[in-house]
């Protein structure tokens, strides 16, 4: 096990765990803020980071191919640790976004991820996966944009989960993706785990705004993979909306 640092507040967990896989930090160091000033977010968007919220990056040995499946597998072995834990109803949204879908209600996102690779002198290539996890995220601490459609675990459970006992079950999930991924035959074992978190199988999706067709399943590279009629289409990156019935 490597490094545990915890800090009141950091730019960004990913940045400062970056620097330390480049310096030769081991698999499983991980870096931990209380609130982050520039916390980043997928395709170079922010995340905000309040108080309540778990921050956290994991330098992780780079997995065989396909890299695709990593963040894939790290939402689904978390969301499935969260959901064992407290009985969360959390699904993952392809390709890296876990919600919370409650019957009758919209779904509202929880938790996202977000994978960089990184030379490291000890690990060659390396990865630093970051996860942000609503925890126990104040309502008014979520900014207007995004309140509708953000939730946190506390809003789902009779009581507030502790953020430690969170970040154990994130680091968990992030070593255990990793390490199935390097198993014989862990593509497959992990694909077919992510297939059963998957959310919005059977449903129309819009792509990039453009609507695309209906999630089938995933394909052997972690690609999400539609139907168009008779066709099928295989979605590598963009902005995937899962939309309601027509
Ligand atoms: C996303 O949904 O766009 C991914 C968000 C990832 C946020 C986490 S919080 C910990 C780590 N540090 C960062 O700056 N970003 C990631």
């Amino acid at each position: 096990m490597g490094l545990r640092e915890v800090h009141e507040v950091l730019p960004s967990t990913q940045d400062r765990a970056i620097d330390l896989a480049r310096s030769g930090a081991e698999e499983g160091t991980r870096v931990v803020a209380r609130r982050q000033s520039r916390g980043r977010g997928r395709v170079g968007r922010g995340w905000t980071s309040p108080e309540g919220g778990l921050y956290i990056s994991i330098v992780l040995a780079t997995p065989p191919p396909p890299a695709t499946l990593l963040p894939l597998g790290i939402g689904t072995f978390l969301a499935r640790g969260l959901n064992d834990r407290y009985r969360t109803p959390l699904r993952v949204k392809w390709p890296n976004d876990i919600l919370a879908v409650t019957p009758g209600e919209p779904p509202r996102k929880v938790a996202g991820i977000l994978v960089d690779s990184v030379s490291s002198p000890s690990l060659g290539q390396a990865v630093v996966a970051g996860v942000g996890i609503n925890v126990r995220v104040a309502r008014d601490a979520f900014p207007v944009a995004i309140a509708d459609d953000s939730a946190s675990l506390h809003e789902l459970l009779p009581s507030a989960p502790s953020v430690d006992e969170v970040e154990e079950i994130a680091a968990g999930a992030a070593l255990t993706a990793r390490r199935a991924l390097a198993e014989p035959g862990g593509t497959a074992r992990v694909r077919r785990l992510c297939e059963e978190m998957l959310y919005g199988v059977g449903r129309p999706v819009t792509v990039d705004g453009v609507r695309s067709g209906r999630i089938t399943t995933l394909g052997d590279e972690g690609e999400l993979l539609l139907a168009t009629g008779e066709h099928r289409l295989a979605v590598r990156s963009g902005e995937v909306r899962v939309e309601e019935e027509a």
